[in-house]
């Protein structure tokens, strides 16, 4: 059996365990994108360190630059945790949680775990310069426990903005919002939260959309739904008026999505990279057993729909795509893979079969179904409810699928492990137009 699981047009690590895209910035004509990234464990353990990819034409070709930071200072030593970077005056400002556990009988939670925010500058994106400690536990608000992480900085009307995610005492997640004048130099200026909304709030982030306001974050603790919060942990954004924090929506309803990242391009756009892959998930990813685990999901631009959500429609160069191909309802076609499939809807009961993974629409709800076969590792059934919708784009490549429909409003992403690099696809309910395509090029892996 032929198993070519590695992505084709999904940025991965050659060996160990990657999670959150960290530090999305265009700077000086490159795209970086960094990541948290175990290289001693493709399980995530050993050495929590960022690793750095960037592009200079556009995500046609990228390069694997290694290693930014490792754990190499007290206050960084169980980990470089996630952080973002902000372009200012030709300098890129790096700020990320040095996460310490503290050897002992603690639980981590309120005791025995410090959680120091630091800032480093960068002129070319791969060389670091010091690490300064700009807040510590002792500088986050009395009602915080241990876990307060993942700082994203703006700068906006002349002012260092920073969120960052945190966990009461009383097991409530919030947002903690910091301000400066000078980026070493925070004050504290309010928390924002809501009712029953999970433990712990990793990865917020705080970015405009066309004009409106969002708060995205991660919530740890939500209880599972049919068609919300399927996964142990979820990810989606509040709309934002002042300081009301109001319709959370889930940015992406697949098995495989979490902490992403927004920044902005060069054309003005906001992106969103995610992480497709979660902890802590009852399923695997047989890609562990050959030496790496997880990867990135293609670059989304945001928009809003009429009714103020946000849409995700994928960035792929187009220079990759190879010609546009049809196949009608009921044919068979083996597809190649990475492939760009459009389902032409004409009925209100349609199914695409990508070898083994079943995608249907009904009317009224998408289900992706990854039970058959071996293909799931786990992976069973993810449903979104899009009503009426007359168009799903489906990017598959080695192994992934993310599907967006009703013009990016909904996205389910997930990972799948066919046994062949080429999947007969077919479909009922009206047909599908198809591209595959080609790699995108990574160096600098040895
Ligand atoms: C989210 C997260 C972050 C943390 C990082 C550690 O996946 O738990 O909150 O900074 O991963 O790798």
């Amino acid at each position: 059996m032929a198993q070519d699981w590695r992505q084709m047009i999904h940025l991965e690590p050659r060996k160990g365990w990657m999670n959150d895209p960290n530090g999305l910035c265009f700077f000086n004509g490159k795209y970086h994108v960094y990541f948290q990234f175990s290289p001693d464990s493709p399980e995530g353990a050993g050495r929590k360190c960022w690793g750095h990819f960037e592009s200079s034409d556009d995500g046609k070709s990228w390069e694997y630059t290694g290693i930014v930071f490792e754990p190499d200072i007290p206050e960084d030593r169980t980990g470089v945790f996630s952080g973002c970077a902000v372009v200012k005056d030709g300098t890129i400002h790096i700020f990320y949680t040095g996460n310490v556990e503290l050897p002992g009988e603690y639980d981590y939670v309120t005791s025995g775990r410090e959680a120091n925010q630091i800032h480093v500058t960068t002129s070319d994106g791969r060389i670091m310069g010091d690490k300064k400690i700009i807040l510590r536990n002792s500088d986050y608000p009395d009602y915080c426990s241990c876990h307060v992480r993942d700082p994203k900085v703006r700068f906006e009307d002349g002012k260092w903005k920073m969120v960052l995610g945190a966990r009461t005492l009383d097991d409530k997640g919030c947002v903690l919002f910091y301000e400066a004048d000078d980026p070493d130099d925070w004050h504290y200026v309010k928390s924002l939260s809501v009712d029953d909304f999970g433990y712990m709030w990793e990865c917020p982030d705080q970015f405009d959309v066309e004009g409106k306001t969002f708060l995205g974050i991660s919530p740890q603790g939500i209880p599972h739904e049919e068609y919300r919060y399927q996964n142990v942990y979820s990810s989606g954004y509040f709309r934002m008026d002042g300081d009301k924090l109001y319709d959370f929506t889930e940015y992406d309803h697949g098995f495989d999505f979490y902490a992403p990242q927004t920044f902005v391009d060069k054309h003005g756009d906001r992106i969103l990279i995610g992480w497709m892959g979660i902890g802590d998930i009852p399923y695997s990813n047989p890609t562990t057993e050959l030496g790496w685990q997880h990867c990135l999901t293609v670059p989304r631009r945001l928009s809003l729909s009429d009714d103020g959500r946000i849409r995700q429609c994928p960035v792929i160069n187009q220079e990759l795509f190879g010609d546009l191909n049809e196949a009608r309802e009921g044919n068979a076609v083996l597809t190649d893979l990475p492939c760009d499939i459009n389902a032409a809807i004409t009925d209100d009961n349609y199914k695409l079969s990508i070898g083994e993974a079943k995608i249907t629409y009904n009317g009224n709800e998408i289900v992706l179904d990854l039970s058959q076969g071996d293909i799931g590792y786990g992976r069973t059934v993810r449903k979104v409810l899009t009503g009426k919708i007359s168009d799903i784009r489906i990017i598959v490549d080695r192994s992934s699928i993310e599907i967006f429909a009703g013009n990016g409003s909904y996205a389910m992403s997930s990972r799948f492990y066919p046994s062949e690099a080429s999947v007969k696809t077919v479909s009922e309910g009206g047909g599908f137009s198809f591209r595959t395509i080609r790699k995108m090029e990574v160096r600098g892996f040895e």
